[in-house]
């Protein structure tokens, strides 16, 4: 890491403090790690309390719109039901859905069924049926600051076998959250999730991670859920990023729909499930900011 900053000068962090009395100390920890050879943070993806502070107020949006999905989830009703639901409960409370319009994405939500690793597009065409699991997963721009979550639903009576998918990923996740902590490893959470999923008898998706949010939708670091304990990057007080392993049935292959280049499926067609929190790196283990 660079220290450019002079020890007089006030600290990056906005806390109007000089830099020598606020994160030198910090950032020279930092710097040692590099000096060993990890993989470290840069001060953009560090949040200051300030960002925190925004970040937290549109997660409550997104926390908001999740809600309501839950309340109102239900056999018979389309996918594009669900977009409607999101669009119109976060324009209500003043945000804007991430996703709609993000690198050509058309709608409000990715709404992802069964066999859908996620990705899965809106539709008047797709009808919830008893038995169905969903991932829904929400995102929200308030006043420049992104928030990032999703959620499973089981669809009426769903199978022991699917249910039990839905269940073992919110555990995975679970359990990487216990698994963050300031400087550890990103790695650290990402083979506790892996380790639940394989002790389970289901594979973990490799291609698609988590990430750093909060600025900006996806930022450093991409979060992998098939890493190794001690490596990856280091976890410091003010990162925050997203804990959203997939989790499939069968097999670990998959791919990406060749007309709407977006949904992804699994290639063996079984199903997969996913849950995504965000997740704040504090100073004594993990705060837990949209689930
Ligand atoms: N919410 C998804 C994520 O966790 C966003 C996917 S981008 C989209 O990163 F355009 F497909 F929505
Ligand atoms: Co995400």
């Amino acid at each position: 890491m660079s220290n450019k900053i002079g020890r007089n000068d006030p600290c990056w962090c906005g806390s109007g403090k000089k830099y020598k009395k606020c994160h030198e100390e910090f950032d020279d920890k930092i710097s040692e790690y590099e000096a060993m050879g990890h993989i470290v943070p840069d001060h953009s993806i560090i949040k200051t309390p300030a960002q925190i502070k925004a970040i937290k107020e549109s997660c409550k949006i997104n926390i908001a719109v999740l809600d309501e999905v839950a309340s109102k989830i239900h056999a018979g009703m389309t996918t594009q039901d669900i977009d409607d639901i999101v669009y119109k409960k976060t324009i209500e409370m003043g945000g804007t859905p991430a996703t709609l319009g993000y690198e050509e994405y058309p709608k409000s939500v990715c709404t992802s069924i069964n066999e859908v690793v996620c990705h899965g597009i809106p539709s008047d065409d797709v009808i919830l049926k008893d038995g169905d699991i969903i991932n829904v997963d929400c995102s929200t721009i308030l006043n420049g600051y992104f928030s990032d979550s999703s959620r499973m639903f089981c669809i009426g009576d769903v199978s022991e076998e699917k249910r039990r998918l839905v269940e073992v990923t919110k555990e995975a996740m679970e359990i990487g959250l216990k698994a963050v902590k300031p400087w550890g490893f990103l790695g650290d959470m990402g083979e506790a999730v892996h380790e639940h999923a394989v002790k389970n008898g289901y594979s973990v998706v490799r291609q698609i991670g988590g990430h750093g949010v909060g600025l900006e939708f996806h930022e450093d670091p991409w979060v992998s859920y098939c890493s190794k304990r001690g490596e990856e990057m280091l976890l410091v007080p003010g990162m925050i990023f997203t804990i959203e392993p997939m989790i499939n049935m069968g097999s670990d292959k998959i791919y990406t729909d060749r007309k709407d280049g977006w949904t992804i499926y699994t290639a063996d067609k079984k199903p997969s499930a996913q849950w995504e929190i965000m997740v704040l790196v504090t100073e004594t283990g993990a705060e837990v900011l949209c689930y």
